[in-house]
């Protein structure tokens, strides 16, 4: 018997998620808002009876997602940080988390504030692989990683990382939010768990918060399969905690998956070229960027992503400059958030890892004059211009023109 081949990822994401729609299908999904749905009788219970729940808008952003990370389910939550929350709250009490201490600074604060007394959270180096393996001798429940992590870009090998979870009797959740599944699939490479913040590149245009938990395709690890209790844990805690993403959020997230194939390569190739010219810029001290090969991660990088991703973190050397840098810039705008269609500059230090503790930032690489440039899809000549302009007014007025 043939079979249909499988789309390949653009016609994925335009189409992913229509599978179980009647004929004639809407091309653009229908965004249905109710709180409620009727019951037919009471022996006959809707299959979703109550929007924090389920709602069908939202299942068929998650069809989608499972479809392009080659999951066998996902869950969506009200945001990244939600979805984060809601895998931890599914882990037995008194469960070891193993996560790296290269982490966006939103979960560094969500696993140091609010798993206390609960779960024992053990950081680690995990772009280590020494760290990660002597740190996975011990059982633990679930490990969590970033690759390449926020802000610094940091590179884990998934492989490993996964074969030790498994060793250890946990499960491997990797956050996915920088490459997206165009350009690294951790499923494939032996994860258990993807985790996303929609808000970046899958919405793309700066107008949802969101956040989704994708869940590995029942490979059975240690006899348990782990894709039904995953899948069904996730929704009981969003409904429980009332987490739910609104209807509204995963249509616009819907609209925005149909380019996220055109978008990231363009952002990506926009970022190769900048890193390309901050590289040999006498006003920066560090360009990290994995697709450069001088980048610590690069060969590992190599050997599980396709892309590099659309951000470029520049050392500038001291906050001064840092803050001279940005306030030059014109077509980026300083502002948080990262993936969207519109060029943007954030400082880490002093926006999205405010919350950590200078010496945690210090230890974790998070310099005062780091800025992380996220690419959007202007004109590249644009942006390399508007970066030329903000490294060059950091550099000493030659004399003669003084
Ligand atoms: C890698 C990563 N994961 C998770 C989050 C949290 O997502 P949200 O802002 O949607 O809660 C962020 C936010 O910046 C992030 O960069």
């Amino acid at each position: 018997m043939s079979r249909e081949p499988a789309p390949r990822f653009g016609t994925a994401c335009v189409h992913a998620g229509r599978e179980l729609e009647g004929r004639p299908a809407p091309l653009v999904p229908p965004l249905v808002q109710s709180t409620t749905y009727g019951w037919p009788d009471l022996d006959h219970p809707p299959s979703i009876s109550y929007a924090r729940s389920g709602n069908p808008t939202v299942e068929r952003l998650e069809r989608a997602l499972a479809t392009l990370e080659g999951g066998g389910d996902a869950v969506c939550f009200a945001s990244g940080l939600a979805a984060l929350d809601g895998l931890l709250r599914c882990l037995p009490a008194g469960g070891r988390v193993v996560a790296g201490r290269h982490l966006y600074g939103g979960t560094t604060r969500l696993l140091d504030r609010f798993t206390g007394g609960r779960l024992v959270v053990d950081l680690v180096d995990s772009t280590d692989p020494d760290q990660l393996r002597t740190s996975l001798e011990r059982p633990a429940s679930l490990v969590l990683v970033e690759t390449p992590s926020n802000p610094t870009l940091r590179i884990t090998d998934l492989r490993a990382a996964a074969k030790w979870a498994h060793a250890a009797g946990g499960a491997l959740a990797v956050d996915n939010t920088l490459l997206t599944p165009l350009f690294q699939r951790p499923i494939d490479l032996g994860a258990d768990l993807v985790v996303h913040s929609t808000t970046k590149y899958l919405d793309g245009h700066n107008a949802t918060l969101g956040g989704a938990v994708v869940v590995g395709p029942g490979r059975p690890v240690g006899g348990v399969p782990r894709d039904g209790p995953w899948a069904e844990r996730l929704r009981f805690v969003r409904k429980a905690t009332g987490t739910t993403l609104a209807p509204f959020e995963a249509w616009l997230t819907l609209q925005g998956l149909k380019t996220l194939h055109l978008r990231t390569r363009a952002q990506w190739e926009a970022a190769r070229r900048l890193a390309e010219v901050a590289h040999g810029h006498p006003a920066v001290v560090a360009v990290h960027f994995p697709g450069l090969s001088d980048h610590p991660g690069h060969e590992v990088h190599r050997r599980q992503a396709v892309g590099d991703g659309g951000l470029v973190a520049l050392d500038l050397g001291s906050y001064g400059a840092a803050r001279a840098f940005v306030s030059r810039l014109r077509v980026f705008t300083i502002a948080e958030n990262l993936g969207p269609t519109e060029s943007l500059a954030t400082h880490p230090a002093s926006m999205t890892h405010s919350d950590l503790t200078a010496e945690r930032r210090r230890s974790d690489g998070i310099a005062d004059g780091l800025v992380r440039l996220s690419l959007g899809v202007e004109d590249p000549e644009d942006l390399e211009a508007d970066l030329r302009g903000g490294l060059d007014a950091l550099l000493p007025v030659p004399l003669e023109a003084a």
